[in-house]
């Protein structure tokens, strides 16, 4: 199996941890927005914060029409049904995310989510299905895009169904997903752990020009499971906190 020729850091933090980890920043961390709803641009080594919400499909929509970024209060995503995560990984480094599902049930909270950061300049993905009550997707690949440093576009870029044949633990969803049985899941008393697994990539230019390419990295790794790989990182801290 190839190693990566990056490190892969797992960055998960609450809201609440996010003071803390202000101090802890590394010297080569030049961004100093933490929140997600802030408006920057980062160069290759600084730290990014953006944050996945989860809702129902119609809770990222106003108005039933226009999908608005988590960030803005015209969704009043606090008076509903939702979860919010933050992360801060690093610009330009492929890092797994992981979101563990032992104590969350995407599927008690709408079924799907949304990445999203910046306000002014917001940016924000399409909703992504994550689970119901029949089924659980659980590997998703995330691409941030930045142009000249400031994040364009996020995007759910779809693995395909190439991983569910042959296992009959896995469903083909749409020719899109694989997914698992959500009966099956630990959190629904079944023995498969559900934890979400989210491959970040990074393209385009940061504020120096210099292009971002750990996307071209993942596309070469997507042979292999990186999620296998890096499963030693499971043991992170998973806290989840209402918008
Ligand atoms: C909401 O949508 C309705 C019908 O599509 C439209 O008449 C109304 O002006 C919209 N309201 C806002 C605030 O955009
Ligand atoms: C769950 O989602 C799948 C795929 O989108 C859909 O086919 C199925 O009908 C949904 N089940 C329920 C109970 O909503
Ligand atoms: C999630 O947390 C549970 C309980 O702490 C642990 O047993 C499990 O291995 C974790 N899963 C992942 C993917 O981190």
């Amino acid at each position: 199996m190839a190693t990566p020729t990056r490190s892969i850091k797992l960055f998960l933090y609450t809201l609440g941890m996010l003071s803390c980890c202000l101090s802890a920043v590394k010297s080569d961390d030049n961004n100093h927005a933490f929140s997600p709803c802030q408006d920057t641009t980062v160069q290759v080594k600084d730290g990014f914060s953006f944050g996945i919400s989860f809702a129902s499909r119609a809770a990222f929509f106003y108005n039933s029409s226009l999908q608005l970024s988590p960030c803005d209060r015209r969704l009043s995503l606090n008076s509903q049904n939702s979860q919010i995560a933050l992360f801060r990984p690093k610009v330009d480094e492929i890092s797994l995310l992981t979101i563990n599902t032992s104590s969350f049930s995407p599927d008690n909270y709408g079924g799907y989510m949304v990445a999203f950061a910046g306000r002014k300049y917001a940016a924000r993905s399409l909703p992504a299905f994550v689970a119901n009550s029949t089924y659980t997707v659980t590997s998703f690949t995330l691409v941030l895009e930045f142009k000249k440093g400031r994040l364009q576009n996020l995007y759910w870029k779809r693995d395909g169904c190439a991983k569910c044949s042959g296992n009959s633990r896995l469903v083909c969803l749409n020719n899109q997903d694989c997914a698992i049985r959500t009966p099956n899941c630990i959190n629904h008393g079944g023995n498969v752990d559900c934890s979400l697994g989210i491959q970040l990539a990074f393209s385009g230019t940061d504020k120096h020009l210099s292009v971002l390419n750990s996307w071209y990295e993942v596309e070469n790794l997507r042979q292999y499971s990186l999620y296998g790989l890096y499963s030693n990182l499971r043991d992170s801290i998973n806290k989840y906190i209402t918008l």
